[in-house]
């Protein structure tokens, strides 16, 4: 254990700004600093960090904590893991005293993931500096590139040598657990080496710990694909990473933008160049957590793409996301044939930066162009242009912004600017008319609507890490919190999407559920789950038709297995769920026979739920209020109660009318 002396030197030493710091972009307002908080999603800051205090609190979502906590919550860490990570960030000698086998344990297992990385990481970067195949294949590979030898340090570059099993062995002889070897990817799962004869790319996290690799191969004309990965681990998950964040992010913060690009090598050719922030997606499509990586640092990007096919289809692909992320958005195309390294290479970087001012394109206008350029004249072609800029026009928050994009796009289209309006208009109030349809009840006050009420609940302490949960191949899965019910949801979505709800509404399905969910869609607990849900959203907004196969051939792997495992799970209520709260849901035909029910079903159920939620909340509130004979407290929070008991029950009525129906 870290002795009292020691952990009390590292509060003393650890301030809460500059810890935070490295993580958060923060402005000074008054006493305090304020930015984006990086735990939840957010237009407009509300973290806020008080230097005095030396504390830092959300205001939006309510973490709060010291630097210790906001180490631990946000490189998720364990206390003495945190406490390690300040000690060295400022320079403190621990004094340890005796440790628990357990705790040790503990540490030690994810320590080891790092250490072996780091092993590996050593092992790649002698081979490459210090070996002659290394010298003269890797290294001077990499010279030709024209990456200086500072570069090659900063970014920790290496060379995996040919032989089958010269790191497995290495390491093996060096005390490295095959199993661990494995887990990591290092070793196949024959004992030999992954990474054989290829330049090296060292992945690192935030904080500068190696997580994986990737290798590069160096003959041409081999089938051997061109990159190799680590595969996921659980200090390694791909779609939270961007390569060269760790590099990059104190230039991000600097230049209040960041700069993406597809490929390791552009990431470091323009660093080396003086274009410190950039970061690249890895030649896969933006995710959420990707944008919201960079959003806790700048909310401009600007996205740097391959002149050719390919390149433009991927800096569309995923983009109407970082829309909806309230980002601004900047396009560059370069030149057919280039990529951001080989351009850099082929003009200097005076010509390059030159044609990076120059070149950016608002993404819609972009996109517009581009689109354009195919559809210009062919009716049919444009009427589905103009739906699909719409579409990514009404995803941006700002009105202003909005009604911008419509009169430039509009030109550019050569179109009257009201047709886009109208369009516009219709998306936006589509949803909001079909979720008014199906409310449960109106909007008085007295009589709140459930929709109303199912905004975040403001304290979520029940919520695991980061709200994940895996599925499990046989179906066996441990859902806590609103989990249960978010599955279900989704289950349904999947199973029954396309079907037609409401013949006279013209509603299906997935209209209906995400009408009714639509205020909580943030809220959801499990990000797998979040992601589908989102995902049919997009469809629903751009009236875009999915049915069940949709899901089950996902490119994304994890999609597909969970539409596959909802399709074939045997409908089951949660009996928890029955007995607590004796609705008639016991009395109803299996649902698979009937749809309609199936979806009012989990609709209710989930409201019910998150109500329920609230009430027990609410009821912790007034056992405190009354332990602390805060009258004026207690009294507010009967009334609160009140309203809550008033909802169930107006949810438990309506829900028995229609379903007894
Ligand atoms: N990529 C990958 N696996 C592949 C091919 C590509 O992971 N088989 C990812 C890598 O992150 C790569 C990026 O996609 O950096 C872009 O691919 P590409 O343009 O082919 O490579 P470059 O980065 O330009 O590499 P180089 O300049 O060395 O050819
Ligand atoms: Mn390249």
């Amino acid at each position: 254990m870290i002795s009292q002396k020691s952990i009390q030197e590292i509060m003393d030493a650890a301030k809460v700004e500059e810890v935070v710091e490295e993580f958060v972009n923060l402005k000074r307002r008054g006493a305090n600093m304020i930015g984006n908080c990086p735990f939840h999603n957010e237009k407009t800051p509300s973290f806020t960090v008080s230097p005095t205090k030396n504390l830092y609190k959300c205001f939006g979502c309510g973490k709060a904590g010291n630097s210790v906590g906001f180490i631990m919550e946000h490189e998720t860490m364990s206390y003495p893991e945190a406490l390690r990570y300040l000690a060295k960030k400022y320079r403190i000698e621990l004094e340890e005293t005796q440790t628990s086998q357990e705790s040790i344990q503990e540490r030690q297992h994810r320590d080891s993931l790092f250490i072996i990385n780091d092993y590996a990481q050593n092992f790649y970067d002698e081979q490459l500096f210090e070996t002659d195949t290394g010298k003269s294949v890797g290294l001077h590979y990499f010279k030709e590139r024209g990456f200086r030898e500072e570069t090659i340090k900063n970014f920790g570059l290496g060379f995996a040598p040919a032989k089958g099993d010269a790191f497995t062995v290495k390491a093996t002889q060096d005390g490295h657990k095959l199993e661990m070897l494995k887990s990591l990817g290092l070793t196949s799962k024959h004992g030999r080496d992954f990474f054989r004869d290829r330049v090296m790319f060292t992945l690192h996290n935030l904080s500068g710990k190696v997580i994986g690799f990737a290798g590069r191969i160096l003959q041409k004309n081999v089938k051997a694909p061109k990159y190799i990965n680590s595969p996921e681990t659980e200090i390694y998950l791909k779609s939270k990473f961007l390569y060269g964040a760790y590099q990059a992010r104190k230039s991000i913060r600097q230049n209040d933008e960041c700069i993406m690009v597809e490929g390791y090598t552009d990431v470091i050719s323009l660093h080396q160049a003086g274009v410190e922030n950039v970061v690249a997606s890895s030649g896969t499509s933006l995710t959420v957590d990707q944008i919201n990586l960079v959003k806790r640092y700048t909310p401009n990007i600007k996205i740097l793409y391959d002149g050719d096919a390919a390149g433009v289809k991927a800096a569309l692909r995923g983009l109407d996301l970082v829309l909806e992320q309230d980002l601004n958005v900047k396009v560059v195309l370069l030149p057919e044939g280039e990529d951001p390294d080989s351009y850099l290479q082929k003009v200097g970087i005076t010509a390059f930066q030159e044609y990076l001012k120059n070149q950016a394109n608002d993404f819609i206008l972009f996109k517009t162009e581009l689109l354009m350029a195919e559809a210009a004249n062919d009716p049919v072609k444009k009427t589905k242009l103009i739906k699909d800029i719409v579409s990514s026009i009404a995803r941006i928050p700002d009105p202003l912004k909005r009604s911008l994009f419509v009169k430039q796009c509009a030109s550019v289209m050569d179109v009257d600017e009201n047709i886009l309006i109208n369009e516009a208009n219709n998306m936006v109030t589509e949803l909001v008319r079909k979720r008014r349809q199906y409310r449960q009840r109106d909007d008085s006050p007295r009589n709140p609507s459930p929709n109303n009420f199912l905004k975040p609940v403001p304290n979520q302490e029940q919520q695991g890490q980061d709200g994940t949960t895996k599925e499990s191949k046989s179906n066996r899965v441990v859902l806590e919190g609103m989990q249960l019910q978010e599955r279900e949801i989704v289950r349904v979505l999947v199973t029954h999407c396309g079907k037609v709800f409401d013949e006279e509404e013209n509603l299906n399905v997935e209209a209906y559920i995400l009408s009714n969910i639509e205020e909580v869609i943030n809220d959801f607990q499990n990000k797998l789950y979040e992601r589908v849900i989102k995902e049919c959203l997009e469809k629903v907004i751009s009236g875009v038709n999915f049915s069940s196969s949709y899901f089950v051939n996902h490119p994304d792997q994890e999609v597909s297995q969970l539409a596959i495992s909802l399709l074939h799970s045997p409908f089951e209520y949660s009996p928890n769920w029955i007995t607590m709260h004796n609705h008639p849901l016991q009395n109803q035909p299996d649902p698979d026979m009937n749809f309609k029910k199936d979806s009012i079903n989990v609709v209710y159920m989930y409201k019910m739920k998150k109500v329920d939620q609230m009430l027990s909340e609410n009821q912790e509130k007034i056992k405190q209020a009354q332990n602390e004979k805060d009258e004026g407290s207690y009294m507010t929070l009967l009334r609160i109660h009140q309203k809550l008991s008033q909802m169930r029950n107006d949810l438990a009525a309506e829900f028995k009318a229609v379903v007894l129906r």
